[in-house]
Parts: structure tokens; C-alpha cells; sequence
């Protein structure tokens, strides 16, 4: 229930209880199905447009909502990010080459709940620098989420994820950040994928949130075309992201969209 008791932290980040941790199972489950039925479809030749057209489509199937078509005049159930894209990147007529690698976000809403989760894929082959930074991204995202227990900070989340993306000589992007979600799409707080131990809001059981880092090979800088929307490298450098959403618990987090067939990552399954 979205009832006026629903506790607010002094950072504005809504407490929720035990029982909404099943809604947003559901959402998350139902988001990373879809991700992972897309796989297929990612191949040299085909468009970005028949992607998101079979998104769509799943969405509509699954009787579940797209929480991105309408939202602030996005037209599209997906953001797909193909190279050197950072984010936020419209499905169209671009065709995908061998060797492209393209981040793909869904975000549907099932019974209110919010599920948002976005991975890499490849189309054909895979470039070993290529690898490389889906990896270090990737584990980026891990080492973040591992960072999640009640009393850690969001600072800490930033921190773990900086460090160990510098550390692989790759940048971390500045410009786009994680965010609360639940039974809004975006709600505080910003969850940076950059800062100090200990700095930000004191994380908190039932705090649901996503981390979606974005990692670049080349600069962390990024600039936003002029359809408002796509980001890109400013140096056209390759960039990689990772998304999932979690929820904070008594000992540590709920990944609530995990792939259920095991192939968040380009090279598993
Ligand atoms: N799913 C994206 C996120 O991770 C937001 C996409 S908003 C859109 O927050 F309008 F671009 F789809
Ligand atoms: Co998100
Ligand atoms: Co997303």
C-alpha cells in the first residue's frame, strides 16, 4: 500500500517494508526475463528498432507495463547503447555491426512495482578490449553491490566501485547515477558509482535502489546529442553498463533481478 505512514529517511529515501520485497521480485524477475529472451536477437545485421519492437512486444505479452514509453516523452520500452553510447541510447534504424557491444535497459512496472535492469551484449565477436571493459564493468557492479548492507554508506557503494574500475585503468562515468525506485521509476537518492568511504545517506533495510555504473576506456567525460537523450563518450572511447536493482536487507542485499537462466554476462550461458 502507498499509505502516508510509509517512514522517510531524513535523506528522503523511503523505508519499505518485508511484504513489498514480493512485488518487487516479481518486477525484477519479469525485466530480466525479458533481457534475457532478447539475447538472440543480437546479431551483425539487424536494427536496433527490431530489438526494442520485440521488447515491446514481451512486455504486452507478459501483461506488465513499460515504465519508459511516455516517461518524460520517450517513446521506446528500451534504452540501447551501442560503442561508445553511455546511456539512454533510442532504438532505430541503426544496424549493428560485427563486433558491436550495446547495453540494453528495460524497465517494466508489474502491479506498481518497478523492476529496472540493464546488461551487454554482443553482436558476433567479441574484441578482446571489448571484454576487457565489460568485465571490469561488470564486476564494478558486483563489487558495489557487495558493498550493500545496513550501516555501510552510499559513499561506500561509490567507493568500491571506483576504486577497483581505476585500478583497471578504465574511467568511471560522473554525469549518470543509480537511483531509488519502488513504486516510482527515479526517487532518491542519486547512488554515485564514485566516492569516499563513508560519505552519503547510511543505507538502511528496506531501501530499494539500483546501480547501473557506467565505465569508459578512454575519458569518464560524456555529452548529451541534440535528440536529448543519447549520451555519449566526449572521446568516442567504447563504454560498458551494467544495471540491477536491489533491496537492502537485515545482513546485506536482494538482487531482485538476476537472470533467471544464468546470462547477465555476455560470455556465461
Ligand atoms: N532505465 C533507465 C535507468 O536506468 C532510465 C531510462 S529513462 C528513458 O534509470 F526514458 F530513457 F527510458
Ligand atoms: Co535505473
Ligand atoms: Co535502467
Amino acid at each position: 500500500m502507498d499509505d502516508i505512514r510509509a517512514r522517510i529517511t531524513k535523506d528522503g529515501i523511503r523505508i519499505y517494508e518485508d511484504a513489498d520485497f514480493v512485488g518487487m521480485r516479481t518486477a525484477g524477475r519479469v525485466a530480466a526475463e525479458i533481457l534475457d529472451a532478447v539475447a538472440p536477437l543480437v546479431v551483425a545485421g539487424t536494427t536496433t528498432a527490431v530489438i526494442d519492437d520485440f521488447i515491446t512486444d514481451e512486455i504486452r505479452r507478459r501483461g506488465v507495463t513499460s515504465a519508459t514509453i511516455g516517461y518524460k516523452g520517450y517513446k521506446h520500452a528500451s534504452c540501447i547503447s551501442v560503442n561508445h553510447v553511455v546511456c539512454h541510447g533510442i532504438p532505430g534504424a541503426k544496424v549493428l555491426m560485427d563486433g558491436d557491444i550495446l547495453n540494453i535497459d528495460v524497465t517494466v512496472i508489474v502491479d506498481g512495482w518497478y523492476g529496472d535492469t540493464s546488461r551487454m551484449y554482443v553482436a558476433g565477436q567479441l574484441a578482446r578490449k571489448a571484454e576487457r571493459l565489460i568485465e571490469v564493468t561488470h564486476e564494478g557492479l558486483m563489487r558495489g553491490i557487495a558493498a550493500v548492507k545496513p550501516g555501510n554508506t552510499f559513499g561506500d557503494i561509490g567507493h568500491a566501485i571506483q576504486t577497483y574500475v581505476e585500478a583497471q585503468r578504465m574511467s568511471v562515468v560522473r554525469d549518470f547515477c543509480g537511483h531509488g525506485l519502488g513504486r516510482v521509476f527515479h526517487a532518491p537518492p542519486n547512488v554515485l558509482h564514485y566516492g569516499r568511504p563513508g560519505s552519503g545517506p547510511v543505507l538502511e533495510e528496506g531501501m530499494f535502489f539500483t546501480i547501473e555504473p557506467m565505465v569508459n576506456l578512454g575519458r569518464p567525460e560524456t555529452k548529451v546529442l541534440a535528440d536529448d537523450w543519447t549520451a555519449v563518450t566526449r572521446d568516442k572511447s567504447l563504454s560498458a553498463q551494467f544495471e540491477h536493482s536491489v533491496g537492502v536487507t537485515a545482513t546485506g542485499c536482494e538482487i531482485f533481478t538476476l537472470s533467471p537462466s544464468g546470462k547477465f554476462h555476455p560470455t556465461w550461458g
